[in-house]
């Protein structure tokens, strides 16, 4: 929490201040996983990679932080013990990460709104899961930090998918896009 709002208060600012390093996302993600699997003993976090992912220019810590989030939600708002599905790809202009789960998912009208400050989804707000509904609105403003985007789907009897889109860039156009 403390954290989260730290982070509020620097999104606050309208600065959201990026240390970007070529890095290799499907390390970072398998890094991420890991405590997730383990403290949850049985849930399984299997990680799905197709074909080759070019490194990122993006900041590793604030991935991280994204990645976090999501899994946490599916971990809290998912179907309990169920496995949590992580897949990433890439195509000609950007790579895409997904983080799907099973469970009741998020109604239509919910959709959008999930995104904004202190927004908590109708089944969150009427279950046991406490949260302050911070969560996906500091996932949406990191990855837009980023230049990226951030999906949702959740068809009534399908999975809950998010997806981060993150711009494929070259070293070298990434820094001249920062100056
Ligand atoms: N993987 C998911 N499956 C089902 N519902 C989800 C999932 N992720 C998010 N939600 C819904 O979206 C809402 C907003 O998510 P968000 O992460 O912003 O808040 P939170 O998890 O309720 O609280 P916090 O993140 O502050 O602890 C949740 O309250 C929940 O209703
Ligand atoms: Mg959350």
């Amino acid at each position: 929490m403390v954290d989260d709002l730290l982070d509020l208060s620097q999104l606050d600012a309208g600065r959201v201040a990026l240390s970007r390093r070529l890095t290799d996302v499907v390390a970072l993600a398998r890094t991420v996983i890991e405590p997730f699997a383990v403290r949850d003993g049985a849930t399984l976090f299997p990680i799905d990679v197709e074909g080759a992912v070019p490194h990122l220019f993006i900041d590793p810590d604030r991935i991280s932080q994204i990645l976090e989030n999501l899994l946490s939600n599916a971990v809290r708002h998912g179907a309990p013990g169920r496995p949590v599905v992580v897949r990433v790809r890439a195509d000609d202009a950007r790579a895409h990460i997904t983080v799907s789960n099973e469970g009741a998912g998020i109604p239509t009208e919910d959709l959008t709104r999930i995104f904004a400050r202190f927004e908590r989804g109708k089944r969150a707000r009427d279950g046991a899961v406490k949260g302050y509904g911070l969560g996906l609105f500091i996932v949406h403003e990191l990855v837009t930090a980023h230049g990226g985007e951030i999906d949702v789907e959740s068809p009534p009897k399908g999975p809950t998918t998010f997806t981060v889109s993150l711009p494929l860039e070259s070293e070298r156009g990434a820094r001249a896009n920062l100056l």
